[in-house]
């Protein structure tokens, strides 16, 4: 086996991970901003910022899947005599003294040290502002005086992400700045329609600046020894055109022991179409003036950053939990409600796997991730919620996907994953059970965004069941359409070209037999959902229509879903199984297991339990369990893209981490505690950071998308980090089925699934205007409440009925 280096450790009390080796196995980033402006940031200071959306309104400019990886960011340049050096280590790469990177909550805070200076720097978007704040310490930690040259450096990107990288023939000519004090604007555009422009201050004097790159770097140097910078020269050139950049560069002089703050910002301005002058060509600076004015001194700086951690405090006080295992708590408590806050708002659009200009908002992938942070910011999931289901057609269908700048359904993937109608019920009901507004049911609410056509949530609600309903196929099984949650199971496609599209191609869809058993399984879980709510609204005719097709899918699936030892994945174009003990590779597939386990369908008959042993028999290994078994060796133009990938990566047959949680809820369900614990330790970042850090490549803080299977050539390296489905469902998982604290529509229901060995634990939930304090006496059970005391006094079933203030709860099993 691979030596396990270790490169940083996790730091419970400050909520952070403290990395302390720059030269991670892959860069280890972290997030910066909470609503309107964000930034990624590596753990050696790379990455970028944008406003909203990270395709057409790119701050800095960034280089994917570069030589170097992660070259470019926001980079302070220290010349001490002849040595340069950078606080994080790039891009200079001058061995340090000491380095430090430590990512918290929607901050990072990087140090490092070099003869005798010591430089930190922290990186945070302050609450409610559209700026980056870049504090930087110096301190002379030696015994002579230092005279320090210091330069900054941030890239312009001209605005959308995507053109910055193509149309050079039009870009070498538009860039445009202005320099006003130590403050550089970046305006391209602004003279034209733009009407916003971005501008990079520090609240110091400076003694030169540059701006345009080539002047600063030199054509042939690099960003590890920049011209200016190396020779200790500023070239105060102003950019037309090429490629903007701002640097400022500052001398310092630090007596022994003496330390200085600067506070550089990165800010981003939008004006009014008619204030957008002050004199003809002279952008009007005004807002950028004030938005400086709020965080120029140290003092300012660091009671804004007050403010992000109580912020953080507060978000992550509503669900608290002591168990005693640093492991699982610092995951509950800490890193996995931050990874689902971070996924909800960039949805997939910008990581380092993500180049933020490909993909918009996902219908399905937001509705699962608000389930990660509904009881933390309730209002955001209802605003979500209303955007969302404006994407969706009146036949119930829907775009697959929307841009956030706008809304708006994105034509080029167009709809037809038929899953996707059914996340609207699994987010809505989330929202409602956590907050208990049912008024959301009324909102009215557009098709496609079209003023006009707006009906009701509840009717959109209707409608996305009625899609599954009005889609059925031979088996009466569900209509897969181009694809369900799995992307990659496209039965309509038929591609032998390379250059189309898995997910856009429908080379033939007319008669198609194709159905989905992952589809039945959620139509079933929702389905039942559906019906309580509409019980719950006094609409008792819907509730027993829905009951109805539910019941009929559930007898489908066990006519013609069962293969034996599990359920079948689906049937192709033609009628034929898919993931069924007759094919030659891929036998069984995870979906299907996971939500028809969820559903409970056949329990009755042994199908669940069956179900489960066949998936820790046939899917499990060391790093969690794969997607499919056997991996498909060779390419299958019945099947399409989930056949394209090389075994045991992606969708054939990697640990894809979303769908593990499936059927560990399937396993909480089914009451088997350690099963269950054992699947989710397994795929628990903290547990894998103390084992694998090299192998696992990537941050050992959160759940990655995807972690090489059983049948890939390095089983057990992570890809795809940060950006997934995985951390609202590992979330949903674990507080709401194993520690077992689910909120529902009268109260709170306690219903935990625990391994045997779990000892006494206490969670404190805040919920609507209550706060509960519930300790849990797991008594050896691995499930089964038998006793609830509410105040003092035992209560009837497990539901503790909901009533504002502060309550004690004991239960035991
Ligand atoms: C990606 C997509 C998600 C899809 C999954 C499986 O995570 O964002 O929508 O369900 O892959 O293909
Ligand atoms: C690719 C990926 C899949 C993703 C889809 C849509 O097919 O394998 O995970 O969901 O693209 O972006």
């Amino acid at each position: 086996m691979e030596q396990q280096k270790r490169y940083g450790h996790f730091d419970d009390q400050h909520r952070e991970y403290v990395i302390t080796d720059p030269q991670t196995p892959w860069p280890w980033i972290n997030y910066l901003g909470n609503e309107d402006f964000f930034s990624l940031i590596s753990n050696t200071a790379g990455g970028y910022s944008f406003y909203k959306d990270a395709k057409f309104r790119r701050i800095t400019r960034y280089r994917y899947n570069n030589v170097p990886m992660d070259n470019g960011g926001r980079y302070f340049y220290i010349k001490d005599g002849e040595t340069v050096w950078n606080p994080g280590w790039k891009p200079c790469k001058t061995p340090l003294d000491f380095y430090e990177c430590r990512h918290g909550m929607s901050y990072t805070r990087i140090t490092g040290r070099k003869n005798g200076v010591e430089a930190s720097v922290l990186f945070f978007v302050p609450l409610k502002k559209w700026a980056e704040v870049q504090k930087l310490t110096l301190k002379n930690e030696s015994q002579e005086v230092k005279q320090l040259k210091l330069f900054s450096f941030e890239e312009w990107c001209l605005w959308n992400a995507a053109t910055d990288m193509e149309n050079f023939q039009r870009n070498f000519s538009t860039g445009e700045v202005e320099i006003e004090g130590s403050t550089i604007y970046h305006k391209t555009e602004y003279r034209e329609r733009r009407n916003h422009y971005a501008f990079y201050h520090v609240n110091a004097e400076i003694q030169g600046f540059d701006t345009d790159r080539e002047t600063f770097v030199g054509l042939y140097n690099e960003f590890a020894n920049p011209d200016a910078v190396m020779e200790g020269r500023p070239r105060n050139s102003h950019a037309h055109g090429w490629s903007p950049i701002a640097s400022h560069y500052i001398e310092v002089t630090l007596q022994p022991g003496e330390s200085k703050d600067f506070v550089f910002l990165l800010g981003y301005i939008e004006n009014e179409q008619d204030e957008k002058f002050e004199a003809p060509q002279v952008i009007n600076k005004k807002k950028a003036h004030d938005l400086i004015a709020g965080l120029d001194t140290t003092d300012k700086v660091d009671r804004a950053f007050d403010m992000l951690c109580a912020y953080w405090d507060a978000l992550l006080n509503i669900y608290k939990v002591r168990t005693g295992n640093d492991k699982l708590d610092r995951m509950v408590n800490i890193w996995n409600q931050y990874q689902c806050m971070v996924t909800f708002n960039f949805s997939r659009s910008a990581s380092f796997f993500e180049s933020g200009v490909g993909r918009g908002m996902g219908f399905r992938d937001s509705n699962q991730d608000l389930v990660g942070f509904v009881h933390q910011i309730p209002p955001r999931a209802r605003q979500r919620i209303i955007d969302i289901a404006s994407t969706q057609f009146p036949d119930g269908g829907c775009y697959h996907q929307y841009q956030p700048l706008t809304k708006r359904g994105n034509n080029d993937i167009g709809g037809g994953f038929n899953d996707d109608p059914c996340w609207l019920i699994f987010g809505t009901v989330a929202y409602i059970k956590e907050t208990g507004d049912f008024s959301i049911l009324d909102e009215m609410v557009p098709f496609d965004n079209q003023p006009g056509s707006e009906v009701t949530l509840f009717e959109h609600l209707k409608i996305s069941m009625d899609h599954v309903i009005n889609n059925l196929g031979p088996h009466m099984l569900p209509l897969i359409g181009r694809a369900d949650w799995n992307d990659c199971l496209n039965l309509n496609c038929f591609s032998w070209d390379p250059n189309e599209s898995f997910q856009t191609t429908e080379n033939v869809s007319e008669g198609t037999k194709a159905e989905s058993l992952m589809i039945a399984g959620l139509f079933v879980v929702t389905g039942k959902d559906y019906v309580a709510l509409c019980k719950k609204i006094g609409k008792t005719d819907e509730a027993a229509r829905m009951q109805a097709a539910v019941d009929a899918m559930i007898e489908a699936v066990k006519k013609h879903g069962w293969d034996g030892e599990w359920y079948l994945r689906a049937y192709d174009f033609y009628g034929r199984k898919i993931g069924s003990n007759e094919c030659d590779e891929a036998k069984i597939f995870i979906e299907s297991q996971g939500w028809c386990t969820m559903a409970e369908i056949g329990a009755e008959d042994g199908l669940v339990a069956k179900s489960l042993d066949s998936c820790k028999k046939y899917l499990e290994c060391e790093h969690g369990m794969v997607l499919n078994n056997p991996a498909f060796t060779k390419y299958i133009y019945e099947y399409g893209e989930i056949s394209s990938y090389p075994e045991g990566y992606k969708e054939n047959a990697g640990i894809f981490c979303h769908n593990n949680p499936w059927v560990i809820i399937g396993e909480c369900l089914a009451g088997r505690g350690n099963d269950a614990w054992s699947h989710y330790a397994k795929i628990l970042p903290s547990y894998v950071e103390e084992k694998y850090q090299t192998l696992h490549k990537v941050e050992p803080y959160v759940n990655c998308q995807m972690v090489a299977g059983k049948d890939a050539f390095r089983p057990g390296e992570g890809k795809n980090s940060w950006l997934t489905g995985t951390a609202a469902w590992m979330w949903y998982t674990v507080s709401e089925f194993i520690l077992g604290i689910k909120p529902d529509y009268d109260g709170i229901r306690i219903d935990p699934c625990l391994p045997e060995t779990a000892k006494t634990y206490t969670v404190q939930r805040k919920f609507r205007e209550a706060e509960y304090e519930i300790t849990i006496h797991p008594n050896g059970a691995q499930k089964g409440v038998k006793q609830i005391i509410l105040d003092g006094q035992p209560i009837d079933g497990t539901v503790i009925p909901y009533s504002p203030g502060k309550h004690v709860v004991e239960a035991t099993m």
